[in-house]
């Protein structure tokens, strides 16, 4: 299927900050648009907002003044419904309401040709929901676009119950020549990104409520170990806590409560007070005058270490062997179970099991984990924990070891699976989740967490990059230690360690009419 050509005119309605967003993106690909907007006046105003960010690309020598004045002049105010006839594609970016919505596309039913396909921004309403009652709803998909329009690289092309394969085919082959990144899911609650990013702030939050580390250092962590560009109080409190907590509270309603969706107290407690973040001037941190955030605390590291001994593989965190190494740390090699030992330590990367547990079972009662790293052999940050058992020195001593390698670190309760392990497990598990049930395909999944919301690496690609078993083991341990049934391993996981597969795909078993 073929992109829309250019002489296909595009009309964008509601020329808020998505809408405006939009209609620069189909004006710079060529199309000629018609901006229309209810509010008076709204549409200039959406148009005068595109001129003055298009003037600053001008004077950052981004973009061409006659480039500007080109797209400038493909964009056409609308002044009534009825002048969007002719329009070829309608984008609809009004208020998220369904009445309002579904009313709306009903009258552009009646006004527009018959082969024109009509598209949604919304971003959490049901796409089948708003085509209900039209005549013919299969000309009706979701374009989610993300914010801002014209720099975000993703767009999710959704598919309602009803809509036409070919309307999906040719807004994917739309949106690729507009210079986008489309992937395609089904409508679902939260389509992928709004879905799969839940457990990235909702770990955070349930790591708080349990006391494993202030959020200063659970930001750090997930920022310079994770790879996140953002951490997830951070991101809470730059979103706001109201718009966050409202779109948890309804992704949870529409999954019918499933725990793994379940909004955290902490949240609630935030909005109650009005410290919504960036916006009010206090969220998790304080933004006013001169407010600097707080330094997460370093453990001191203790005496100098020179000598290691690594029993058997450390797997992911290898390199760390080679960077102590190059540090000049004298290391021994011998067979075991992957831990590093000093005098008075034993490291151990996270399996997902607390170190308490590990020396339960056996384990050495110094023992020390550590997290996951998105790349250990740049990682300049690690949390570690140690088992209740173990003396509080051998974090001094751990601290050590690591600081020969160049890695500073912070304390973190004895916590199944610590920060970054937990995080990804759960964000992997999600991702799973969307793929077993048919919304949209592994590397569709794992380009959208890059593309839409900067992942440093799609949720699936990691847990394949860690093993899959490993993800799957994290899970179960979690699960089986909170109790709590939002950390019950997604099948696709099981499955996929069950035939050895290396890869997470759905395989097998029958295809239903409507999956994609
Ligand atoms: P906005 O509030 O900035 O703009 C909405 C515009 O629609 C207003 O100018 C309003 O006057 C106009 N409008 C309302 N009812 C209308 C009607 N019946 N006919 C014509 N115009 C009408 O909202 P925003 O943020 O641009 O969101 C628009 C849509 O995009 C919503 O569905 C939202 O869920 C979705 N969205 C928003 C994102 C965001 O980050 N703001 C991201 C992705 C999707």
């Amino acid at each position: 299927m073929s992109a829309l050509t250019k002489d296909v005119l595009v009309a964008v309605i509601g020329a808020g900050a998505m809408g405006a967003g939009i209609a620069q993106v189909a004006a710079q690909a060529g199309h000629h648009v018609l901006l229309y907007d209810v509010g008076s006046g709204a549409a200039q105003k959406g148009r005068e907002g595109i001129a003055i960010g298009l003037d600053r690309l001008v004077a950052r020598d981004k973009i061409k003044a006659e480039t500007r004045d080109a797209i400038i002049s493909r964009i056409e105010v609308a002044n009534s419904l009825d002048d969007l006839r002719d329009a070829g594609l309608v984008i609809e970016a009004i208020v998220e309401r369904l009445d309002i919505k579904r009313s709306l596309f009903r009258d552009l039913e009646a006004l527009v040709g018959e082969e024109a396909i009509l598209a949604t921004n919304t971003s959490s309403l049901s796409v089948t929901e708003i085509g209900q009652g039209l005549t013919k709803p299969g000309r009706l998909a979701g374009l989610h676009f993300f914010n801002p329009a014209p720099i975000m690289a993703l767009v999710e092309v959704v598919a309602g119950l009803a809509t036409d394969a070919h309307v999906i085919e040719s807004l994917i082959a739309t949106a690729q020549a507009w210079g986008k990144k489309p992937v395609r899911c089904k409508s679902t609650p939260g389509f992928i990104v709004n879905r799969v990013a839940r457990p990235f702030y909702a770990e955070a939050l349930r790591l708080l409520e349990e006391g494993a580390a202030p959020v200063e250092t659970i930001d750090m962590v997930l920022r310079e170990a994770g790879g996140f560009r953002m951490g997830p109080f951070e991101l809470m409190d730059l979103i706001g806590h109201d718009v966050n907590f409202a779109v948890t509270a309804s992704v949870f309603k529409a999954y019918f409560e499933d725990p793994r969706f379940r909004p955290s107290l902490i949240q609630q407690e935030l909005v109650a007070a009005g410290w919504l973040g960036r916006k009010s001037g206090r969220g998790f941190y304080r933004y006013a005058d001169g407010a600097k955030p707080p330094e997460p605390q370093f453990l001191a590291a203790g005496a100098r270490v020179d000598h290691v001994l690594i029993e058997g593989d450390l797997g992911p965190a290898e390199a760390l062997a080679r960077r102590l190494s190059a540090a000049g740390v004298d290391i021994t090699r011998q067979p075991g179970v992957g831990v590093l030992k000093i005098r008075s330590c034993t490291l151990a990367p996270s399996d997902g099991r607390t170190a308490t547990q590990r020396v339960a079972q056996g384990e050495p009662a110094d023992l020390v984990l550590f997290d996951l790293a998105l790349d250990y052999k740049a990682v300049k940050t690690l949390s570690i924990a140690r088992a209740d058992q173990a003396d509080a020195s051998t974090l001094d001593h751990a601290a050590a070891l690591f600081a020969r390698g160049g890695i500073k670190v912070v304390q973190c309760d004895d916590t199944p699976a610590l920060i970054v392990l937990r995080t990804i497990a759960m964000l992997a598990n999600e991702a799973a989740e969307t793929v077993l049930q048919g919304v949209a395909t592994a590397s569709d999944v794992d380009a959208a967490m890059r593309s839409g919301v900067n992942y440093p690496r799609g949720p699936l690609e990691w847990a394949q990059a860690l093993g899959i078993e490993r993800v799957l083991d994290v899970l179960d341990v979690l699960h089986q230690d909170t109790g709590d049934d939002r950390y019950r391993a997604s099948q696709l996981l099981r499955r996929t360690v069950r035939r050895g597969d290396a890869h997470i795909d759905r395989k097998g078993g029958a295809t239903t009419r409507n999956a994609q």
